[in-house]
């Protein structure tokens, strides 16, 4: 398996380019399923849960053609062989839910295997099934897979989900678009990945109002037809190398960035003492002198604190002056990189969903394990801003969600590189 080996050097300074969104990605995909006529996504990233979404549509009988140089995912689902997501491919990925919704409304019916547990909690599927269930579905679970059913096809309703759940939201709003009559969902997930699956959905033809607000409302139509989509910016990527210059000091700009897309991040950057400015380019991110401050996180849905910044925004907390208290309310295990920070010689207290981290002067390399895609990436960052060398182990996690880690890092002066496993 290969590593990635990381050796603290000082300030970074240069640009980065961003990547189109894997999550967003992740469900533009899908959304393929919808129609029988060809859909062209552009800006799509290069990794390896988009190959597993491509092999996902390839086995329900989609055409995928493979990534090219310039970014260009095309789908065509014409002529679709199966309605069934099975586990083997679910299991290593639980965005593979995403086509419950599609498929159920173009075909009345469908198969999903439930993901199962996953590092970062238990992450069930159940607010997925009462919206579907509210267009009219029949879901029932079966070894270990849904079978959802629409004999009559699905029929509009207003429905209010229990916790805006970014993926439930995104399967409703899809199964909505072909339904019969006018689908309201309140409390909907306002991430900017719906805002970009809708405005997708809309160029194929489907009528929806409201995106980016809790309140979504759906016009079913009776077919959609091809669109071309460009993928919007990856945010995560984005927040994850705005820390590199934090934790470095230098200065950074972040090609394609923009401040709409990371408000409540960049907003807690500034009261650290990192300054953040829009740029015509993307946004810019400097630290000129002296340690950040500690700041308090706490994670929320959009537009509050990501979850998928907290262990990045961690190893930067890790040699901040003073007492930082990060509360994860997203997910219920998702602190599994404190351990691997203290390995590195952070001061972190884990007591349930809150970690309490006392800021060092400076952090130790050490060799470390990636428990999951972000946990990696606050590895690496820390390891730029440590003493030594740091050599992060499993990251093929790292693969699932960053192109080009290594490629983008090096060219604003970072010392890393990866080594081929045996
Ligand atoms: C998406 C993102 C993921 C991000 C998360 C929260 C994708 C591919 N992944 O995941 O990177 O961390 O949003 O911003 O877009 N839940 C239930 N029942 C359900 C569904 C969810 O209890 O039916 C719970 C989950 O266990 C979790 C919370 O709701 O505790 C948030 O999950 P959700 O918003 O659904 O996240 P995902 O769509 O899986």
């Amino acid at each position: 398996m290969d590593s990635i080996l990381v050796t603290g050097n000082g300030p970074l300074n240069g640009q980065i380019p961003i990547a189109g969104a894997k999550n967003a990605c992740l469900t533009l995909m899908p959304a393929t399923l919808l129609s029988e006529e060809p859909l062209t996504l552009t800006n799509a990233p290069r990794l390896s849960d988009i190959k597993t979404m491509t092999a996902l549509l390839q086995s329900l009988g989609a055409e995928v053609s493979s990534l090219q140089d310039g970014q260009v995912q095309a789908m065509s689902s014409h002529d679709l062989t199966s309605q069934t997501a099975d586990y083997e491919i679910v299991r290593k990925m639980r965005a593979s839910n995403l086509v419950l919704g599609p498929l159920l409304a173009r075909f009345g019916h469908a198969v999903v295997s439930l993901p199962g547990g996953c590092a970062i909690g238990a992450r069930p599927m159940d607010l997925h099934v009462e919206g579907l269930e509210a267009l009219g579905a029949e879901i029932e679970l079966k070894d270990g897979y849904l079978h959802a059913k629409a004999p009559g096809g699905l029929k509009g309703g207003v429905h209010e989900m229990r916790f805006a759940s970014v993926g439930a939201t995104e399967n409703i709003v899809m199964a909505a678009t072909l339904a019969k009559g006018t689908t309201v969902l309140k409390n909907a997930a306002r991430e900017p990945e719906i805002v970009d699956l809708v405005e997708c959905l809309r160029k194929m033809g489907a009528q929806i109002a409201g995106e980016g607000t809790s309140t979504i409302e759906i016009q079913g139509v009776d077919r959609l037809h091809g669109a071309t989509h460009q993928v919007v910016i990856d945010r995560i990527e984005l927040g994850t190398y705005m820390l590199a210059p934090a934790i470095c000091g230098g200065e950074v700009e972040l090609l394609g960035g923009r401040m709409r897309l990371v408000e409540s991040f960049a907003a807690k950057l500034d009261a650290a003492g990192v300054s953040v400015e829009e740029t015509d380019k993307g946004l810019k991110v400097a630290r000129k002198n002296g340690r950040v401050r500690a700041v308090d996180v706490v994670t929320e849905p959009f537009p509050g604190f990501p979850t998928d910044l907290q262990a990045q925004m961690m190893a930067l907390m890790c040699t901040a002056e003073g007492t930082s208290v990060l509360e994860e309310r997203i997910f219920e295990n998702r602190f599994m990189h404190a351990p691997e920070l203290v390995r590195m010689g952070a001061d972190i207290e884990v007591h349930g969903g809150t970690a309490t981290v006392t800021g060092v002067e400076r952090l130790k390399g050490a060799p470390v394990m990636a428990t999951d895609l972000r946990a990696s990436v606050s590895l690496i960052l820390a390891g730029l801003a440590a003493e030594g060398e740091t050599v992060v182990s499993r990251v093929y996690h790292l693969d699932r969600g960053y192109e080009h880690v290594v490629r983008k890092l090096e060219g604003v002066g970072a010392k890393i590189e990866r080594i081929k496993g045996q």
